[in-house]
């Protein structure tokens, strides 16, 4: 029996707007195993959210188009309609977004909101969800959970109110979270603990975890694999070790360099990539780095390279012009 638990295979979404369609995912093919945590990392506007709401099921009807497919737990997402894809959230997939309010409403005390999920979804009555929600509090490490039931989300800090939507995400122990930016705008301490606090919550709930970051610091210890994007493609893929000292991308490098140090993320003075992301919908058939790619040549700009593989099993990148593949010791800064 496959250990797949999500297989994702040539997915597109793309966006009909007034300035022209916008390729934001552009035939990205990957798979997950059950207990298996990827990370995905690209600079914002590299397609990264729309892939994780796609493969949610949560993109707008009416402006978008999506092909390809999806399988997660063996049934297809792409295609099924709202009302089919609202039985599956929370029990087979469930997402984390960078903002917290965007999850939470203001208005409503946060312990009703963990209560809804587990009475709407496992048909819990009102005694025991209450009981459930202080329970999950208490497991995302909420100090005194069953106080902190009857708060508003304005009444806590950032970092309080990630873990009450964490808490609600999990309420129905989904088989793959999609932590999209978890902890984007927190402060470094907080990062940590919530990071820590999703890689315990992941070993004892069994689940599968997609981790989205513009940050490579906060993959590199919590991922088996990651997943690099660029412009709405995978641009390189392979086991965490391999793209961080094997990468043959001069993306997935530059990136590297642009990522604080992992051991020192605060003190680190960092390399920009030079010039801006690609806008999406007037890409042209090359390389979607080359303008900003100092081994550029003409081929990369008339010839858009596909995904070959490279030595090291599962690995593979999109490039003419590959960087050696000499092992190298330290991730480049
Ligand atoms: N609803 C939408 N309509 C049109 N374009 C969109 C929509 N949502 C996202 N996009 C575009 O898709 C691209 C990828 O966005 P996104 O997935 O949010 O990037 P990331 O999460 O990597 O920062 C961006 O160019 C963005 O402007
Ligand atoms: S294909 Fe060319 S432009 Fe693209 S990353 Fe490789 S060398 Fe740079
Ligand atoms: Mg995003």
């Amino acid at each position: 029996m496959s250990t797949q638990l999500l297989v994702v295979d040539d997915l597109h979404t793309t966006f009909r707007t007034a300035a022209g369609l916008v390729a934001a995912v552009g035939g990205v093919s990957f798979d997950l195993a059950t207990n298996e945590t990827v990370g995905i990392v690209g600079e914002s506007g590299s397609g990264k959210t729309v892939l994780a709401r796609t493969i949610m099921g949560l993109q707008p009807r009416s402006n978008v188009e999506v092909r390809g497919s999806v399988l997660l737990d063996g049934h297809q997402v792409v295609g099924a309609s709202e009302r089919e894809m609202r039985e599956r959230w929370a029990t087979d997939v469930s997402m984390v977004f960078q903002d917290p309010m965007t999850s939470l409403n203001p208005v409503m005390r946060i312990g009703r909101q963990i209560d809804e999920t587990l009475r709407v979804r496992l048909g819990m009555d009102k005694r025991a969800a209450r009981a459930r929600a202080i329970e999950l509090l208490a497991m995302v490490g909420m100090p005194s959970a069953e106080h902190r039931y009857r708060a508003y989300p304005t009444q806590l800090s950032g970092g309080m109110r990630q873990r009450v939507v964490i808490a609600t995400a999990l309420a129905c122990s989904p088989k793959l979270l999609i932590a999209d930016e978890p902890t984007t705008g927190l402060d470094v301490t907080i990062q940590a603990q919530i990071l820590n606090l999703l890689d315990d919550l992941k070993e004892q709930l069994h689940m599968s975890v997609i981790l989205i970051t513009h940050d490579l610091g906060v993959v590199a210890t919590r991922t088996s694999r990651i997943i690099v994007m660029y412009a709405g493609r995978i641009v390189e893929m392979g086991a965490t070790r391999d793209v961080f000292f094997r990468h043959r991308m001069p993306y997935t490098r530059a990136l590297l360099e642009s990522s604080p140090k992992v051991s020192n993320p605060s003190h680190t003075r960092l390399r920009v990539i030079p010039g801006r992301p690609p806008n999406l919908s007037t890409l042209t058939s090359g390389c979607a780095f080359a303008p900003r790619c100092s081994s550029a040549s003409e081929r990369c700009h008339q010839e858009r390279p596909s995904l070959e593989p490279a030595e090291e099993p599962g690995h593979v990148f999109a490039c003419w012009h590959p960087l050696a593949a000499t092992e190298l010791h330290e991730a480049p800064r």
